[in-house]
């Protein structure tokens, strides 16, 4: 008895300790907004990614939904800084961008699209599109 409910703090404590650590830092409902808002002059992240980043204007442009938010985020501190090169995401982001973006944009908005449904692993969906 008393070793069985501490077999079960343990692991509710290591599942509370794995959650935290995966968990992204920003604000979803902020990146929500981040993610869909016009700029002055330019364009919104939704407007090639499409509402939640779940699909995409072409096949050029990635889905980003239900992505890892470190990788995202990465890879967007790689086109605002230009170490990553891509025409229209560094016209975005980039030092002369028309979107550009802070690092609590960036870590609001990966935490949004982590948050999204991808339909990256549903083959019978992704098939009826
Ligand atoms: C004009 C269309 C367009 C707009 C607007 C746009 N993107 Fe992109 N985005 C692209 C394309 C095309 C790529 C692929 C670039 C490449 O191959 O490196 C991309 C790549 C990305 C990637 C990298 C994905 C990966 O799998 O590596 C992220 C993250 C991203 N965009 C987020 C954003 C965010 C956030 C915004 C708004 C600030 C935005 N994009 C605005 C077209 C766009």
């Amino acid at each position: 008895m008393r070793l069985t409910t501490l077999a079960t703090a343990s692991l509710a404590l290591f599942a509370s300790t794995v959650l935290a650590v995966g968990a992204p830092k920003g604000d979803i409902t902020a990146g929500k907004q981040r993610f869909e808002a016009t700029p002055e002059g330019g364009q919104s992240c939704a407007s090639c990614h499409l509402e939640g980043g779940a699909k995409s204007i072409d096949g050029n442009t990635p889905l980003l939904a239900g992505q890892y938010a470190d990788y995202l985020e990465k890879a967007l501190k790689d086109y605002r800084s230009g170490a990553r090169v891509n025409v229209l995401m560094n016209a975005q982001i980039g030092p002369d961008g028309t979107n550009p973006l802070t690092d609590a944009d960036i870590q609001n908005i990966t935490a949004y699209l982590a948050s999204q449904r991808s339909s990256l692993h549903i083959y019978e969906s992704a098939k009826s599109d």
